[in-house]
């Protein structure tokens, strides 16, 4: 595990999604796996797809429950508001303190950033209140194979096919700004500063940019695979 980390060290704010902590000695993936009660094969689909951005398994994962996939999105979603995004924010606050003259174009990227903010809150919101209940109730009445006219109504008010119309693409409104920050911001007073924040800002749009795959592309089609085999066995009679 050392080994792994040692060369794919963006695998650290990973591991701890896992609640995996550091000073495992010589443990082999596998046994830390095991001491943190991990399944270790969908630790490792994840973790390939941060070191190879290519690598979308989506026939490997979908062996996988929608608990699984959830529990994960969960915790990355924590990590999202709780840690990467507040600090994110600080460094631009210290940024603009920097800055004495009141640079119109670095208020610009302070007030980007808070709407920002605001929108990925209400992304994530939408997720947690209203998709991952919806999807390990659907997940259950699969594993059950009973169809129920409480199922039936669910799918038919708010389907996963409507969520996934409305998920909405937060990781290419970064890029965005990790543009106007190259491209427009005057050389800041503080050169690390501000290097900081963009390599935080490459970093965050990495990470979302593998959690909206593991959302679009295996567990929408998982969940919709087990809608339409419930709606399969409904007979409303
Ligand atoms: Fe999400
Ligand atoms: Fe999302």
């Amino acid at each position: 595990m050392a080994d792994v980390l040692i060369h794919n060290y963006t695998l650290l704010p990973v591991i701890s999604r896992f609640n995996i902590k550091l000073g495992f000695g010589d443990k082999t993936v596998k046994e830390v796996c095991a001491d943190a009660n991990v399944n270790v094969d969908f630790f490792l689909e994840i973790t390939n797809s941060f070191i190879d951005e290519d690598y979308i398994p989506q026939k490997e994962l979908n062996s996988f429950p929608v608990s699984l996939i959830v529990q994960y999105l969960k915790k990355t979603h924590l990590y999202y508001l709780n840690e990467k995004i507040p600090e994110i924010e600080k460094h631009i606050h210290l940024m603009l303190a920097e800055e004495t003259k009141a640079n119109e174009k670095y208020k610009l990227v302070e007030n980007f950033f808070i709407e920002y903010i605001k929108e990925i809150t209400t992304h994530i919101n939408r997720e947690e209140i209203t998709v991952h209940p919806y999807v390990l109730e659907i997940e259950e009445a699969f594993y059950k194979n009973t169809m129920t006219k409480a199922v039936y109504d669910k799918i038919n008010s708010y389907s996963i096919n409507d969520y996934a119309s409305e998920h909405d693409n937060i990781e290419e409104k970064l890029f965005d700004l990790i543009n106007i920050i190259i491209k427009y911001l005057p050389q800041a007073k503080s050169v690390g500063l501000c290097n900081t924040i963009l390599t935080e800002l490459f970093s965050l749009e990495k990470d979302l940019n593998i959690h909206a795959a593991l959302e679009d592309k295996v567990l929408i089609p998982k969940v919709a695979a087990m809608e339409e085999k419930l709606l399969s066995l409904y007979n409303p009679s």
